[in-house]
């Protein structure tokens, strides 16, 4: 039977996963944003945001309006949708905030339409809510919100997109509050970069997804350096190298910049190291008064979820 109504939990992503700069991300369970759409008898879009982050509701603005009128030009629907929205992936905060509306939009109305469309599909819708946001068509953030674990984008012109095995490890991620657009540390990085940097970046990315499928962690976590963007990208995040120089001493395998910034993600082994590292993500903010808040999960296999 077709649904004329849901309501979804669509999770926060971590892009990049350190050096698959637009490859490579993973979901995590918390934060998560809350939507619900149905359908409407006229071909409409009606958006409300029950939080208070100020986004727009005119559905031409709004990243879930861009979507959805894709999919009511492809199919030529008579009908419309209305989606209520309540963000908690804050704008600005590196942990996929974008990706979800756009993702949950794209994954909701595939339910209510009967699902005629299959997860690459939906991607492609959804990448239209992503450039809207930040000017570019990256699914690196998309990938994982729909589909769950850890995502390979191996090319996104044209859409080819692997799922891989998730190890069982723990993600911290701490989202201190300053803002950072996508667009503006997008617009930092530099265009071209060393051979060298590039055989390093090559070696690692090759060694994250081979110790990815082979569940070697060691292997993951020699491979989790970046030498083409965290370089760049960390300037602009406060307490990033102490952080990250604290957590690896605390036994973390390795972790860098959620997405654009300024969130900081590190992966464990154990419970008790991610939680340790959580506490000394929040001392390093706490010393310098930015306010902060911290999450610490398993990798989320699901992706979006139905309520
Ligand atoms: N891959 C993107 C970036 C993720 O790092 O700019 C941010 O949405």
């Amino acid at each position: 039977m077709i649904k004329k109504e849901i309501q979804l939990k669509v999770p926060a992503t971590v892009a990049n996963l350190v050096c698959g700069f637009d490859i490579l991300g993973m979901a995590i369970h918390e934060p998560y944003d809350e939507m619900e759409l149905r359908l409407l008898s006229d071909p409409i879009i009606k958006i409300k945001h029950l939080d208070d982050f100020g986004l727009p509701e005119k559905a031409e603005k709004n990243v879930v309006g861009v979507v959805l009128r894709k999919i009511m030009e492809h199919t030529q629907m008579k009908q419309g949708f209305e989606v209520i929205i309540k963000k908690n992936i804050k704008p600005g905060s590196g942990l996929g905030s974008s990706a979800a509306s756009a993702a949950g939009a794209a994954f909701g109305a595939n339910v209510l339409l009967g699902k005629p469309f299959s997860y690459p599909q939906l991607v492609y819708f959804a990448i239209y809510g992503e450039e809207l946001a930040s000017g570019t068509r990256h699914a690196d953030n998309i990938a994982p919100c729909i589909y769950g674990g850890i995502t390979l984008v191996k090319s996104s012109r044209p859409l080819d997109i692997i799922p891989l095995t998730s190890p069982d490890l723990l993600v911290t991620a701490v989202h201190p509050q300053v803002e950072i657009k996508t667009s503006d540390a997008r617009q930092i990085l530099k265009n071209k970069i060393p051979l060298k940097d590039a055989v390093t970046q090559w070696g690692n990315i090759a060694g994250l997804i081979t110790g990815i499928l082979k569940n070697d962690v060691d292997l993951i976590g020699r491979s989790l350096n970046d030498v083409v963007i965290e370089p760049t990208r960390s300037i602009l995040i406060p307490k990033f190298s102490e952080i990250k120089e604290k957590s690896i001493l605390e036994g973390a395998l390795g972790g860098g910049i959620s997405g654009s910034g300024p969130s900081i993600f590190m992966l464990s082994k154990k419970k008790e190291t991610a939680e340790k590292i959580a506490k000394i993500m929040c001392e390093e903010y706490r010393k310098i008064g930015v306010r902060q808040y911290v999450y610490v999960s398993k990798i989320n296999q699901q992706g979006i979820t139905i309520l």
